[in-house]
């Protein structure tokens, strides 16, 4: 077979990627290691920068959406016992998108069904051959069936375990890392979210988060041990724990209920340098990892697809390879923006095993200047909201 861009991922970074390239006339292939169900059945995150909100638009996939999604004009931030609240509007001009991104990734797969779009799915032993050259291809299996794929250029969206960015030679490869000493353990429940925006939680018992998907389906998440498991925690051990972590206005009107889903993610700072190799160029969670408390993942990976989107619909229209010729470095600035946001904010609201009682002062005081400083809330609007692409 041959395309012009093949798309290893069927995660939301590819399939937006393949829907945006389809809306120009160029065509894809994505192939995705799993079934579309496997796919469908992860929980993630549920906070949308505007960009990314204004991609799913670009790609003609933002009609559920824009009828189902929440606008949030701020969140709310309590430590210890004081609370308040930031302002995206006043800050930063504009709000953030709630909406699940599984619902994002189901949006992606009917958008992609739609345009009867090529999806490979039960992908085995992806090898991405000859990536240096101007004639990639990709050889695979499915259901014991070798495959080959020939193409101009490949997009490796396969996420933190896949196989695109182990195809970059190690001695190519710059790698950095920070791994944090905790989880989050997270619940969805059929109940009536606690309040009408987010709330990030930081107590001496450690972090909490107060999410929801919709009126009657909310997400929760506390700071967990890394040697906790999911079947550890009872229902009543959570909701007594979230209790416990976030301000008592909240925890007096939570409405609590069995767990329809219940895992442990944890936390993990990780930027791989260059993103691009020859004509391999990486996306998403291929290419960084953020902790999730400034809700980065999707919306980072967002503007890799941005980014490499335009330098392909450019290619493709004018023969012009400026834009993925910088694609790797535009890419990088705001990747490190996120990072650092991210690092940040987690620094800031969870408990460490090892901090010191000074550490703890300094958060108390970072605390204090976010909560009384306008320039300090203005750079955590602007930088939650979304820094520009
Ligand atoms: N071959 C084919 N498919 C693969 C391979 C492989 N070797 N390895 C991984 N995959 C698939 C996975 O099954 C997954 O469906 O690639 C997809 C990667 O999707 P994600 O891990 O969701 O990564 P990405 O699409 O970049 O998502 C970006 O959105 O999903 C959230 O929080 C997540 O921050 C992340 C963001
Ligand atoms: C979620 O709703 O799952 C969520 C929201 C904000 C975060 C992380 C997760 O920072």
């Amino acid at each position: 077979m041959k395309t012009q861009v093949a798309i290893i991922g069927g995660g939301p970074s590819g399939l937006l990627l393949s829907q945006l390239l389809h809306t120009k006339g160029i065509e894809s292939i994505v192939l995705e290691r799993k079934t579309k169900n496997y796919v469908l059945g992860r929980i993630r995150a549920g906070v949308l920068e505007r960009g990314f909100v204004e991609l799913m638009r670009e790609a003609s996939a933002s009609e559920r959406m824009d009828a189902e999604s929440y606008v949030h004009d701020g969140t709310q931030v309590s430590f210890g016992e004081t609370m308040f609240r930031i302002d995206f509007d006043k800050h930063a001009g504009h709000p953030v998108i709630v909406y699940g991104q599984t619902e994002v990734t189901r949006d992606l797969y009917e958008a992609r069904e739609k345009a009867n779009g090529k999806i490979e799915f039960n992908v085995e032993d992806v090898v991405i051959n000859d990536a240096k050259s101007d004639a990639p291809y990709l050889t695979y299996t499915v259901d014991g069936e070798d495959r080959r794929l020939d193409c101009d250029f490949v997009a490796g969206c396969d996420g933190f375990h896949g196989v695109s960015r182990q195809t970059i030679p190690t001695e190519v490869r710059r790698e950095y890392e920070k791994v944090y000493p905790f989880g989050w353990l997270g619940i969805l429940s059929e109940t009536p979210p606690v309040n009408h925006e987010l709330i990030y939680s930081g107590s001496e018992r450690g972090f909490a988060l107060c999410s929801m998907r919709n009126e009657n389906l909310s997400r929760y998440y506390i700071q967990c041990s890394l040697d906790d498991n999911p079947e550890d925690w009872s229902d009543d051990a959570f909701w007594d724990e979230l209790k416990r972590r976030i301000p008592k206005e909240a925890a007096d009107k939570l409405v609590t209920g069995p767990s329809i889903e219940k895992s442990i993610a944890p936390l993990r700072s990780f930027v791989t340098e260059p993103m691009r190799w020859g004509n391999l160029f990486l996306c998403g969670d291929a290419a960084h990892i953020v902790p999730p408390t400034g809700a980065k993942g999707l919306n980072t990976a967002a503007s890799d697809i941005h980014y490499l989107y335009n330098g392909l619909r450019e290619f493709y229209e004018s023969g012009s390879r400026e834009g993925i010729n910088a694609y790797s470095e535009k890419a990088l600035a705001r990747v490190w923006k996120a990072e650092r946001f991210s690092w940040w904010f987690s620094s800031l609201m969870h408990r460490f095993p090892d901090q010191s009682e000074f550490d703890l002062k300094m958060q108390i005081a970072e605390i204090e200047f976010l909560r009384t400083n306008e320039a300090a809330q203005r750079a955590m609007a602007e930088n939650y909201v979304g820094l520009p692409y």
